[in-house]
């Protein structure tokens, strides 16, 4: 007997109250088990960076057993590594095993609209393709290794202001290229176990109720097979969202909405069908769970820390170094004054949700000491206080300190009140009192070095001219100090690039006239333009680009060379190019590749990021790198014909080191093999009536040619003026000759 068949019989077997009790939560972690068919409970708990399971899940009590911490989201979404990220997949299922965890409630894979979010330390990153690639290796890593995923927050959560409640007001074509097709990626390439719905409203519809977005969307055009659960409590009316596609509310118990979808059923309101589809759906992912549990193998914990530091240290992004002030030289040190209250309490992961219990924590000074031991003095000054409260003792400390050294290292960025789950940024400044901190080290000091722990842009302008060096260390872990300190002696060469642009300020950010909303509705007025794609496009210079980073080596592209110059819009394009490390030492660089079309029926960015590739060279070596394109890669959505559409026409490929930074080109031409034909409306011009074949036709069946030379003379305004207008006005100018019917004949012949 197959699975699906021993399922389709236990479903057989069940009780109408059996099913429905199988739609919600048995506790807060716990799915429902139902004994007498010999069905167990699935555990589940959160999050993407690391098992955060409540010693007693049978309770909301929140302390945690101890795991590893990895690296946020937003940090491995700069190290541009998916293997990477798969990696960490892995590790986190053989963690989940180990404490019995069925599905791991993560990636969260929300765009970062506003670098305001006070998740965004848990997402990947502004661009949906480099979301996409992230989120599909942390899937397939996860459930390769027999341990469920659950994608979110599905859709347009990218805002902690109003969460539950907000209404996202998105158009189409937008919701499909930027905010869902990061989804649409992890879906298609992962098949993850389960997808987590979101609090939000979108369009007007919560999302645990959106059947466009939960059974139209995800389950008919991208094939998702698995399970839809709510986010904790984010279920509405539950009769309603089973229709919609949700299938199981968390947390549990439910015992009321039980009871609502036995009666809709008994009433003839629900279809059991549609329950018995969700309860197959459950099962499918609970047998699923139970197979990946025979697989347990024990945890290697120091073989996890030390993946933490690798892949913390592979993605934190050296924003600058002027005059090679990184990587500090042992041998030139005889004082180094390590300064900030994160140097000793470590900023490692954000709040909420997603918050670790970590089986150890790193601490950067202890790590610094042990790097520069023991011919280097380290001093330590806390240089100010978490709460944000200025104090000037601390920062005279620190500056006595700073001028008796020979380099400062100050550890800066965002505590958890400022940056966490559950609320925004009011701004995107570091705490005044750690600014004035900088600046009074960086006058006594011209060698002093700034370590941010953030898990979001952060301005910098009040104080970035004043220090020749800046490393983004993002929310890097429990082993986060360590990496830290391999970086900044050189054991590591920074390779990260930065997965969201940094602003000048923040007002230059796409979102900011329509960031959180108001009255309860946000407006996703940028459209298409997030990120990158609005700077681009707008012209605004950044103070770093996305895709940014700096390397203690340099790296030259050369021979960049496509597989052909001519295609269709059927066919795959190949891109190959050379990169040579031209440095003292070895180094990885991530090439980027972008698509840029000459035109458009339709308003596009200047450019998409469509293809990457991290590559390690030793000093002098070089590398071919080839990057595959696809059709949909030259793609833009059309709401007129609700599909993806490749235009014919001219399109750059552009070899980038970041958004701003272009390095090779080639252009290539692609024929459209899909006719594209809009249907002709009574609101459809002339003249697209005119350049459609049928829509001419139908018109010389019906105008006297005098009046089909009129609005086709191309050398006169009234042609002009007359062929812009829409078909149907010609009622109004024909003195009678045609009516509304003959324009519905007219709107019909020309359609068939
Ligand atoms: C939270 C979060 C979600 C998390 C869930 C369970 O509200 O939005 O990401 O997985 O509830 O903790």
């Amino acid at each position: 007997m197959t699975v699906q068949e021993k399922i389709a019989k236990l479903i057989s077997e069940m009780t109408l109250e059996e099913k429905a009790a199988l739609c919600s939560g048995q506790g807060p972690w716990h799915t429902q088990a139902i004994q007498r068919l010999g069905l167990p409970a699935m555990l589940v708990t959160d999050g993407p960076h690391g098992v955060r399971l409540a010693e007693k899940p049978e309770t909301l009590e929140w302390n945690n057993r101890p795991a590893t911490c990895f690296p946020t989201n937003a940090a491995v979404a700069s190290s541009w590594d998916p293997q990477l990220v798969k990696e960490i997949g892995q590790a986190l299922a053989a963690e989940c095993k180990e404490m019995g965890v069925h599905v791991l409630l993560g990636p969260g894979i929300n765009l970062k609209r506003s670098p305001l979010g006070g998740r965004n330390f848990e997402y990947y990153s502004e661009d949906p393709y480099l979301t996409g690639q992230m989120g599909t290796a942390f899937v397939q890593g996860l459930q390769e290794r027999g341990v469920g995923a659950s994608l979110k927050h599905f859709a347009a959560n990218n805002q902690e202001f109003e969460r539950m409640t907000i209404d996202a007001h998105i158009d189409e074509r937008t919701l499909r290229e930027i905010y869902l097709s990061g989804f649409e990626q992890v879906v298609k390439e992962a098949k993850p176990w389960t997808v987590m719905c979101a609090y939000n409203r979108i369009n007007g519809v919560y999302g645990s109720e959106n059947s466009y977005l939960l059974t139209d969307i995800l389950r008919e055009e991208w094939g998702f097979e698995g399970f839809v659960v709510s986010d904790w409590g984010a279920t509405e009316d539950r009769v309603v969202g089973l229709k919609a596609g949700l299938d199981l509310e968390m947390p549990g118990p439910a015992p009321a909405n039980d009871r609502r979808i036995v009666e809709a059923v008994q009433r003839g309101e629900l279809d059991e069908a549609v329950l018995d589809e969700t309860v197959r759906r459950y099962l499918t992912v609970l047998f699923q769970a139970l197979e990946g549990q025979k697989t347990k193998e024990p945890v290697d914990w120091d073989a996890h820390h030390a993946l933490a530091r690798r892949a913390a240290a592979e993605s934190m992004v050296l924003l600058k170094n002027y005059d090679q002030t990184l990587p500090l030289q042992i041998d030139q040190l005889e004082e180094l004054a390590v300064i900030g209250h994160f140097a000793m309490t470590p900023r490692f992961q954000g709040g909420g949700s997603s918050k670790v219990n970590p089986r150890r924590l790193d601490i950067p000074l202890e790590e610094i000491r042990a790097a520069a031991a023991p011919a280097v003095r380290v001093t330590y000054a806390p240089g100010y206080l978490e709460s944000g409260e200025a104090d000037p003792q601390l920062i005279a400390e620190a500056v006595d300190n700073a001028r008796r050294a020979s380099v400062a290292v100050v550890f800066a960025g965002l505590p958890d009140r400022i940056e966490s789950e559950g609320y925004d940024r009011p701004h995107i400044n570091l705490p005044e009192n750690q600014v004035q901190l900088i600046e009074a080290v960086a006058r006594v000091q011209p060698r002093t070095v700034v370590v941010l722990n953030n898990g979001s842009a952060v301005a910098m302008t009040p104080w970035i001219g004043s220090v020749p060096a800046v490393l983004e260390a993002w929310l890097p872990g429990q082993a986060g100090g360590g990496a830290i300190a391999d970086i900044l002696f050189g054991k590591v060469n920074p390779s990260g690039r930065l997965a969201e642009t940094f602003p000048m300020t923040l007002r230059d950010n796409p979102s900011y006239l329509n960031f959180p909303g108001e009255n309860g509705v946000v407006r996703y007025g940028e459209g298409l333009f997030v990120g990158y794609r609005y700077y681009d496009k707008k012209g605004i210079r950044p103070l770093f680009p996305f895709g940014y980073g700096l390397s203690y080596t340099k790296f030259a592209y050369e021979g960049l060379e496509l597989s052909c110059q001519e295609l269709k819009d059927t066919d795959s394009l190949t891109v190959s190019l050379t990169v040579t490390n031209v440095g003292e030492v070895a180094g990885k660089e991530v090439v980027q590749l972008y698509v840029r079309p000459h035109q458009s029926r339709l308003v596009r960015p200047e450019k998409e990021l469509k293809a990457f590739a991290k590559v390690y060279l030793e000093p002098g070596q070089a590398k071919q790198v080839q990057l595959q394109l696809q059709p949909r890669d030259f793609a833009y959505y059309d709401p007129a014909y609700r599909d993806w559409v490749v235009e014919e026409g001219d399109y750059d490929i552009l070899v980038a080191k970041s958004a701003a930074e272009t390095v090779l080109s080639a252009a290539v031409h692609i024929e459209a093999t899909r006719q594209w034909r809009r249907p002709l409306t009574r609101d459809s011009s002339i003249k697209d009536w005119m350049n459609d074949e049928k829509g001419r036709q139908v018109l010389q069946s019906v105008l006297p040619p005098e009046q089909l030379e009129m609005f086709m003379s191309s050398d006169s305004e009234l042609a002009a003026m007359f062929s812009a207008m829409p078909i149907k006005k010609l009622v109004s100018f024909s003195q009678g000759r045609l009516t509304e019917e003959h324009l519905e004949q007219m709107i019909a012949a020309a359609n068939s």
